[in-house]
């Protein structure tokens, strides 16, 4: 389990509530991400939350498996996926690196606002790569921080020993790029929604 695993289940509920706070970004996201998927694809969604995106998607591929180390989010998820009679989407706890995870299973593997909360964002990459079947594509956002504020690099490390903050990575959009790229990828598209701070989409594919 990541260090930041409690953090996330101390803010389930609160997260769940919290109205996504930028729709127009959010919405361009999933219309970039509907654009790749197709009804006959299985796809991982790596750090789920509490499902809304799996759910969002569901109806756009065959099958999602959808994980996420936080129990309590995962118990949400699953009380929506309930709700929604969603009968095409799997939430688990987990992580990538879980044994029931195949190599070579996945057309698609996804993580919205997760690679910049890793410690070992090379390796989980890394695995990614490995679940993916042949010309798979990997699509993640990540929120890249380095250099854009005077503020959060003195803040954050308070809250963090406060425990009021999870593990951060302060990620320039090249930095993240090159680490994709390094682990066996060619990046197709990009995009950043928001652009401020660049909340960088990256679509990539298997080579
Ligand atoms: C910022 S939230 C993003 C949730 C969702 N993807 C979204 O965009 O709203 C990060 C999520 O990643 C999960 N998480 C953190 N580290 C993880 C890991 N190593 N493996 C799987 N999930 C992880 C957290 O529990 C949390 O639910």
């Amino acid at each position: 389990m990541p260090k930041s695993g409690n953090f996330w289940d101390k803010h389930a509920e609160k997260y769940a509530k919290h109205p996504i706070k930028d729709m127009q970004s959010y919405n361009q996201t999933m219309d970039r991400t509907k654009a790749h998927l197709s009804t006959d694809d299985s796809v991982l969604e790596i750090g789920c939350g509490t499902g809304s995106t799996a759910l969002l998607l569901a109806g756009s591929v065959e099958q999602i498996t959808a994980y996420d180390t936080s129990a309590k989010m995962i118990d949400i998820a699953n009380a929506k996926a309930k709700d929604q009679q969603a009968l095409n989407v799997a939430f688990a706890k987990g992580t990538l690196f879980d044994d029931t995870l195949g190599e070579k299973s996945f057309n698609v593997v996804m993580a919205f606002n997760l690679l910049h909360l890793l410690e070992d964002m090379p390796s989980a990459i890394r695995r990614v790569n490995a679940l993916l079947k042949p010309d798979g594509l990997f699509i993640s956002k990540t929120v890249c921080m380095a250099g854009q504020s005077w503020v959060w690099p003195i803040v954050l490390p308070i809250m963090q020993f406060l425990r009021l903050a999870p593990f951060v990575r302060f990620l320039t959009t090249d930095e993240l790029e090159g680490s994709i790229t390094n682990e066996g990828f060619e990046i197709i598209e990009t995009g950043d929604y928001p652009a401020s701070p660049p909340s960088r989409f990256i679509v990539a594919k298997k080579t």
